[in-house]
């Protein structure tokens, strides 16, 4: 028996992104005592639980198994990766009327079961969704989450880090504004070693704009080669679990609520914020160039339009 509490998580859609998660998250963390997985396969979900509970005597114990929206009441996160996944071709924002009709079918029991922790949002398109769960469920908005730029964000330190020979772990960089196609590098931004890029060396405006293109490309590049993008995503949903969990306190480049920061209102959108037990603890505004907060402005039209035409 465990003899104080720790963590309860419940997992929403045990599709790739939501088994790698669960398995990134049981090695990130030895605050968590259960670990839920809910799945419309009701099998696969026990069958992962199962799979996972072999792992714990390694990692530490955490009672694994499948259980359907009433296990939310008393859960601290519940993070949600159901939805249909992108195909080849086919942009985040395609999804969008599909994914906010199951995301409402998820949302409303979550609630009426009396949950009160943190909603962590990854099912695409990312901003709109975490917008509408917000909306859905009435939380307060600091208790909703979405991954937004969060992997953008790592796919263009790594990029950067090839460019500039330097290692990933020295470069701190930002992709801002929708988990998509209008997302931008925050460039003017980027430090190496706590040190402002452009004081060791310049990127050309033609580097920027290759760098910009590849991390829009990323996601679906490797949807183009094995069919479905996962542990990237699955590690950042992880990251941002552990930082509710384990209260941390950390900055993550996320799907926040803008609520005047950029001069936009009433959508999430990727930015950095504070994370910890309460969910955002603070959204940063970052101090951006007139053409960046133009790009976020931007960003946040496009997520407005798609809000608007909506159907479920
Ligand atoms: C990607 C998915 C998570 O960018 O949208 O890999």
């Amino acid at each position: 028996m465990l003899d104080t509490y720790r963590h309860k998580v419940v997992l929403i859609g045990d599709g790739a992104v939501g088994s790698t998660f669960a398995f990134s998250l049981l090695q990130s963390t030895n605050e968590i005592d259960e670990l839920v997985i809910v799945d419309r396969t009701k099998a696969k979900a026990e069958g992962d639980a199962l799979d996972l509970a072999d792992i714990t005597p390694l990692t530490s114990p955490v009672k694994l198994y499948a259980g359907d929206y009433a296990d939310a009441a008393d859960a601290d996160v519940v993070v949600i990766t159901a939805g249909i996944a992108r195909k080849p071709g086919e942009s985040r924002l395609d999804l969008v009327n599909k994914n906010a009709t199951i995301l409402k079918t998820i949302i409303d029991p979550i609630v009426a079961s009396g949950f009160t922790g943190v909603f962590v949002i990854s099912s695409n398109p990312v901003d709109i969704l975490t917008t509408l769960a917000q909306r859905i469920s009435g939380f307060p908005k600091e208790r909703v989450i979405g991954t937004g730029t969060s992997l953008d964000s790592l796919r263009l330190r790594v990029l950067l880090s090839k460019k500039l020979h330097l290692s990933v772990n020295v470069i701190d960089a930002l992709m801002l504004g929708e988990h998509g196609d209008t997302s931008f590098a925050a460039f003017n931004e980027i430090t190496i070693g706590g040190k402002p890029l452009t004081t060791l060396t310049a990127l050309s405006s033609t580097d920027k704009a290759e760098i910009e293109e590849a991390v829009h490309q990323a996601g679906g590049k490797i949807i183009t080669n094995k069919g479905a993008t996962f542990y990237g995503i699955a590690k950042c949903l992880s990251a941002i679990t552990r930082a509710i969990i384990e209260n941390r306190n950390i900055v993550l480049p996320i799907s926040a609520p803008l609520d005047g920061q950029y001069g936009i209102e009433n959508i999430y959108l990727g930015t950095p914020a504070i994370i910890n037990s309460q969910g955002i603890g603070q959204v940063i505004e970052y101090p951006l160039t007139a053409d960046e907060v133009e790009k976020m402005r931007q960003s946040a039209i496009t997520m407005q339009e798609v809000l608007a035409n909506i159907e479920m």
